[in-house]
């Protein structure tokens, strides 16, 4: 059976769709897993841009008002994507996304949620349909006081945030990874750089993990996979023999790893 993943947060802009894409990608094509990746960011929805789907058949905005999602399924980067509908005029309903997921999940190791940032039924489809929850968040502390309410909604409905994704980061002026833990209570899984290859794939409309294999990005996104699938993740040959000590996110990854495989493959 395969895990839902959703990415979430409540301050637009801080990477959701990116890292969306380039997870769901990284698990296809460098660990071979079968990934379901859904647009439920159903006001804006802007995924299919990022995956190159501009004029879909069909979109999660008809799966939700009773189309077969299969029919919105398109194949694209090794990935099942159903994109969303920014023109979408009729009514559908957000909460019946995880009964329409059920009866797919066994034929996926992952399906990925891309949220939507609003404070509503969107976030709380994604939230209530997924068996882990990440939030994507800046350093910043406007963005972290967002994500600490993004958190508590999760908590509420009793689906507590796996880790935090931290993306963008420029290394200055910045609220540390320990603060960010110590006021959240949530483990930082990943801490993503801003990186101007992120810009060009978007561009190019490839995702950043195929476009740019060996930057900074991809491999933190794929230490981030090798978490998820249940793989140790490869460190430096100079950090071992020099031993160096591993980085907090490091740490929380081997736990997250122990974690989803114990309660996911066993
Ligand atoms: N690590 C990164 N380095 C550089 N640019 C990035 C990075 N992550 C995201 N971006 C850029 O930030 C902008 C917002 O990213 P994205 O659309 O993924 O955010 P989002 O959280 O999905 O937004 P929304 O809430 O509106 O759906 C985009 O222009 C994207 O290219
Ligand atoms: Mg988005």
């Amino acid at each position: 059976m395969g895990k839902t993943i959703g990415l979430i947060s409540i301050k637009g802009g801080v990477g959701k769709t990116t890292l969306s894409v380039a997870l769901a990608v990284d698990l296809a094509n460098n660990y071979g897993k079968k990934v379901l990746l859904i647009d439920t960011n159903y006001s804006a929805p802007n995924l299919g841009i990022h995956m190159d789907i501009i004029s879909p058949r069909k979109t999660i905005h008809d799966v939700l008002s009773g189309s077969k999602l299969s029919a919105a399924i398109h194949e694209k980067y090794g990935v099942d994507v159903i994109p969303g509908d920014f023109l979408y005029k009729r009514e559908f309903s957000p909460l019946k996304l995880k009964a329409k997921l059920n009866h797919v999940k066994k034929k996926y190791d992952f399906i990925i949620l891309d949220a939507s940032p609003s404070l509503n039924d969107e976030v709380l489809s994604t939230i209530l349909a997924s068996d882990k929850l990440f939030v994507v968040t800046t350093a910043d502390y406007p963005t972290l006081s967002c994500s600490m309410k993004a958190a508590k909604l999760a908590r509420q409905r009793s689906r507590p945030i796996d880790g935090i994704i931290l993306n963008r980061l420029k290394g200055r002026y910045e609220v540390s990874l320990e603060e960010i833990q110590e006021s959240t209570g949530i483990p930082v899984v990943a801490r993503v750089k801003d990186d101007k290859i992120v810009a060009m794939s978007l561009f190019e409309r490839i995702p950043a993990t195929l476009f740019a294999k060996n930057t900074a990005f991809s491999k933190e996104i794929n230490k981030l996979s090798a978490a998820l699938v249940g793989e140790k993740e490869r460190r430096p040959l100079l950090d071992k023999l020099l031993f160096i000590d591993l980085r907090k996110e490091e740490v929380n990854r081997e736990v997250l790893r122990e974690n989803f495989y114990k309660r996911v493959f066993r």
